[in-house]
């Protein structure tokens, strides 16, 4: 036979040596959830190993993160939830809940990129991710897009000041990538770049996050604004739409049921793409870890690879600490 692949399989360093896709730590980005109150360190119990922290313990989290040399984080805010209204205030408030921690992190932990999520869901009282129109006892809730725009303006403008290096809108309004353009280019922060969550489905995976951020809806769902999972070719205009309004980094969510999607963004452009492993791709696979279903370090590993074959250039997972630990070791 004059072709064997196996050839090039048999000895372990020509394998590492001739190995297509690497994940390096500086591709990582780790989520973080920051609530109020002092000494905080709490569990999540739907996400094992993930935890909610009082701005204190939080400085000492994102010391930890950036000794395992993970470049950056990506901030969440919990406000009290009688700190929550209709219009999400608790998100834009310099005082609030996420603007101080952003503060304190730029100043203590000031080498750490700190990117902030920019979204309503977590600071209004009905958990939508925008101003609603809610016929009562209809079960049904409709966010109003352009008012919407004008929250997450102030928000992304507030987090910039507050110390933010990246803004992340999450919210899947139309034409929200602009306005925050627009706003921090007008209070000076035209350095301030925006990762876009272009192609966000309304996807499952997301149950324990919400739990996490209690962030759930009151009623209804967030099918009018996130993308339906069938769709593909919606994701690419997306991305062209987010493109055209000045995104520096487009982003897929989720990351492993929508690898296709990743492709093929990688494929429509030069910027660099991102991908989200959400809450329920982590807590799948940990639920199996535990059960010794499948093996941790190396579904794990697995898992982030085939993040970065799709074409993802950035990954943000909750696994970032651990999977930082083994590239260091060299097992990755
Ligand atoms: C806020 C937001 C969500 C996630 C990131 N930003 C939740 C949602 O849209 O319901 C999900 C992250 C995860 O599941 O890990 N809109």
């Amino acid at each position: 036979m004059r072709i064997r692949p196996r050839r090039l399989r048999e000895n372990p360093i020509l394998r590492r040596m001739v190995r297509e896709t690497r994940l390096s730590v500086d591709q990582l980005i780790y989520p973080v959830f920051v609530v109020e109150g002092e000494g905080i360190r709490e569990e999540i119990s739907s996400m094992p190993g993930q935890f909610r922290y009082s701005q204190d313990t939080l400085i000492e989290e994102l010391g930890q993160v950036q000794e395992l040399g993970v470049p950056a984080v990506m901030l969440f805010g919990i406000p009290e939830v009688d700190k929550k209204d209709a219009r999400g205030t608790a998100g834009y408030a310099r005082d609030g809940v996420i603007c101080q921690a952003l503060e304190k992190a730029r100043k203590d932990v000031p080498d750490l990129l700190l990117i902030a999520d920019v979204c309503l869901c977590e600071y209004t009282d009905h958990g939508h991710c925008g101003i609603i129109d809610h016929q009562e006892g209809s079960g049904q809730a409709t966010v109003r897009n352009d008012e919407t725009l004008e929250l997450l303006a102030l928000a992304a403008v507030a987090y910039a000041e507050a110390g933010a290096h990246l803004v992340a809108p999450s919210d899947m309004m139309d034409g929200r990538v602009a306005a925050i353009r627009e706003a921090l280019d007008q209070e000076r922060r035209e350095d301030v770049p925006i990762l876009s969550y272009a192609a966000k489905y309304a996807s499952g995976f997301y149950g324990p996050f919400r739990d996490a951020a209690e962030s759930t809806p009151q009623f209804g769902d967030r099918r009018s604004y996130q993308m339906d999972p069938a769709n593909s070719r919606e994701a690419l205009k997306e991305v062209d739409l987010d493109l055209d309004e000045g995104a520096d980094i487009v982003m897929v969510k989720p990351a492993m049921p929508y690898l296709d999607v990743i492709f093929q963004v990688r494929q429509l452009t030069t910027v660099p793409v991102a991908a989200y492993q959400v809450s329920g791709e982590y807590s799948a696979l940990c639920a199996a870890f535990d059960r010794g279903w499948l093996e941790r370090e190396r579904v794990m590993a697995e898992s982030l690879l085939a993040i970065r074959r799709a074409g993802a250039d950035l990954i943000v997972t909750y696994f970032a600490k651990e999977a930082a630990r083994l590239i260091r070791q060299g097992d990755l």
